[in-house]
């Protein structure tokens, strides 16, 4: 089956499942039954990310009592279940209140099939502009109105490590350790007794991810940015070196990568069953939450050869432009999540750095932290892997063929593909 058959057989039957349960039947079946209801429709399902989304709701049921606050959260890391339900949703004009997506690309299919409604009166309003950086604001307008709300910023370019493991193999990472000789230290990790690198490939974006920083780390912000306009080419021989790291890597990976999810591939890290992880600072909001220590039990340091970058993956929330069951308290939904105590709180437990500049930062951890300031300082990219930095379909098309080289290791296969697409599905 191809990934969009997959895609759409998956879609029939979670829709199946989720009307069945009577979790989101049709339009407005929020206000069925008595009550006003509010259907917030996200991926976060993990202990964190629900911890977080819970730091939403109540800012929300705190400030609109009468409306009960529904979690349409769909499990999947990532969103890939998610956005195959949402589309469909949104196919059948029965759009939930409001749904979670990311800034820039992401966000800018939605806007061109005219899914999102314009919220730039309350941008206005709410006076958000003056909030956020420049680089942020960039990726939620199209033509000079405003479709989306941010609430943070997660880092996609963090290499999760486990002290233990690294000293007992005798091997250090640091920023300046370059991809060719993370690669050259996988032996060592290796007989240190436990994988070089815990993959939780069940979640498609995260074998993605990891390819992803090799060639970030290969060719820099600038060539990524390049590469995802098609002015540089996939065949370029930085990308070929940077295919071939990644697929010396996947020989170093963890033996059941098939089946583990992102968050139990990290923890999986800090419980010293693998040496590192590959995974964005959504993991730190996961691993504290779940009581590890940082610097004990985990340690992180960027991916190397990217310390200089700052690859981002942010999440934002967007209202339906039509069929929109319940436009007041939507509105009411968004004008809590750049308030900044709940951007505090919120990222706090999601891992991530708030993105409004009010937000105080007090009582964060050192890395959350750094990270903040990074997000400042440094160059940002957008992620490919989470269909951020590029059009939907582009960003498909490279999932699709990070899972076929999964199996068959082809490089010139990947290449190949990703080259023709850059032709066929970039550019105006
Ligand atoms: C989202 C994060 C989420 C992660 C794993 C990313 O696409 O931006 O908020 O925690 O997926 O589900």
């Amino acid at each position: 089956m191809t990934r969009s058959r997959v895609r759409v057989a998956l879609a029939t039957s979670i829709a199946l499942l989720v009307a069945g349960c009577g979790g989101a039947g049709g339009s407005g079946s929020g206000r069925t039954g008595g009550g006003k209801s509010l259907e917030v429709f996200s991926w976060w399902t993990s202990g964190s990310e629900s911890e977080a989304l819970q730091v939403l709701q109540k800012a929300f049921t705190t400030a609109d009592p009468g409306v009960t606050f529904k979690n349409a959260a769909v499990a999947g890391g990532g969103g890939s279940n998610a956005r195959t339900v949402l589309a469909t949703r949104l196919q059948g004009g029965n759009p939930p209140d409001s749904w979670q997506l990311h800034p820039d690309q992401d966000l800018m299919s939605v806007v061109q099939d005219g899914n999102a409604a314009d919220i730039t009166d309350l941008y206005k309003s709410q006076g958000w502009e003056k909030q956020l950086p420049a680089s942020v604001k960039a990726m939620l307008q199209k033509d000079g109105k405003y479709y989306a709300v941010p609430v943070n910023a997660h880092r996609a370019n963090v290499l999760w490590t486990n002290p233990g493991v690294l000293k007992k193999a005798g091997v250090q990472i640091t920023d300046s350790t370059t991809p060719a000789e993370f690669v050259a230290d996988l032996p060592k990790l290796k007989a240190a007794g436990v994988a070089p690198v815990c993959l939780g490939a069940k979640d498609t974006f995260a074998p993605a991810q990891l390819l992803e920083v090799f060639i970030l780390a290969n060719l820099g912000p600038d060539g990524w940015k390049q590469l995802l306009t098609g002015a540089l080419s996939f065949n370029d021989a930085k990308v070929r070196t940077a295919v071939t790291q990644f697929a010396t890597t996947l020989s170093n990976t963890n033996s059941d990568s098939a089946v583990l999810t992102w968050d139990q591939a990290a923890l999986q890290t800090a419980e010293g069953k693998c040496a590192t992880n590959l995974m964005g600072d959504w993991a730190f909001g996961e691993l504290t939450g779940k009581g590890k220590k940082d610097g004990t039990d985990f340690g992180h340091v960027t991916f190397p050869g990217t310390s200089g970058v700052f690859d981002f993956v942010g999440d934002a929330f967007v209202i339906p432009a039509h069929n929109a069951p319940d436009p007041k308290a939507e509105k009411a939904w968004l004008e809590q999540l750049l308030k900044p105590e709940v951007q505090t709180q919120f990222n706090l437990k999601k891992g991530s750095a708030p993105v409004s500049s009010q937000a105080s930062l007090q009582g964060y951890p050192d890395y959350q932290k750094k990270a903040a300031k990074d997000f400042q300082t440094l160059p940002i990219v957008s992620s490919l892997a989470h269909a951020q930095g590029a059009p939907a379909e582009f960003a498909n098309t490279y999932l699709d063929a990070v899972t076929s080289f999964l199996g068959s290791k082809n490089v010139d296969a990947f290449l190949k593909t990703m080259t023709s697409a850059q032709k066929t599905q970039l550019g105006d």
